[in-house]
């Protein structure tokens, strides 16, 4: 059975290509991660066309953040199609309607802490409080953890100090902003390698351009695994 741990971002405009891009990779990844970027391009259906007819796990990386009563319902609704996990961003309030919406369903919340593509330049041009990132990625993820998140989304750089939370045993810790060695960094600026990121305490790995741009992305997706099955 293929490795869980590496879920494949498939960041490509539709759902024609993310089905495309998903059967080149095959049995080399077996689950998927589906974002904004293919909202307007079929990305809910690819979800569950991935999930019912191919048997892959999906990930809907929505990072939902508004009003308690909407994002539960919004949540109610995606809760409704048999998908894994799905983000909000981590405030409390919002972690707690999100995990209300997903009540009774097997849709796991995943609160995202800070972006991986940020550093404290961009937080500062945000004007989030001033801190070390470490500091207040672990400190958010406390309150989301607390909040009732089902898990975090985080830098591999964090994952250590979020693993070792009291409020973070038997949570999922997800880790975007992972590099091969030798990959490109494109925006992400919080990095580290696959094997380092679940050595660290990240129960699942993102991974997207490092897999998507490469000329065979199987190929990449297979390093990937033999990287984490060598662990
Ligand atoms: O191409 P790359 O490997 O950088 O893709 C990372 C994916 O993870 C993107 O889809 C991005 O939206 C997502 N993500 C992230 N940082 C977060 C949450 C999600 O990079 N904090």
């Amino acid at each position: 059975m293929t490795d869980d741990r590496l879920i494949v971002a498939l960041d490509v405009p539709n759902a024609l290509s993310g089905l495309q891009l998903a059967q080149k990779i095959g049995d080399a990844a077996c689950f998927y991660k589906i974002g904004l970027g293919m909202l307007t391009g079929g990305g809910l259906a690819l979800a569950n066309e991935l999930k019912q007819d191919h048997g892959k796990r999906i990930f809907l990386d929505m990072k939902l953040f508004d009003i308690g009563a909407t994002v539960e319902n919004a949540v109610r609704g995606l809760a409704q199609f048999d998908l894994d996990f799905l983000t909000v961003h981590g405030d409390p309030h919002v972690v707690r309607a999100a995990c209300e919406g997903a009540a009774g369903s097997n849709l796991k919340i995943l609160a995202v802490t800070i972006l991986t593509s940020l550093d404290r330049g961009d937080l500062d041009a945000c004007m989030i409080q001033s801190g070390d990132i470490p500091d207040l990625v672990t400190e958010r993820a406390a309150r989301a953890l607390a909040a009732g998140a089902h898990g975090v989304i985080a830098s591999p750089q964090e994952a250590a100090l979020i693993r070792a939370l009291p409020e973070a045993s038997g949570k999922l810790i997800v880790t975007p902003g992972v590099r091969p060695t030798g990959s490109a960094l494109g925006d992400q600026k919080r990095v580290a390698t696959p094997a380092s990121a679940i050595t660290d305490g990240a129960d699942h790995i993102v991974v997207g351009r490092p897999i998507w741009t490469a000329d065979s992305p199987r190929a990449a997706a297979q390093a990937i695994q033999a990287e984490l099955a060598a662990l």
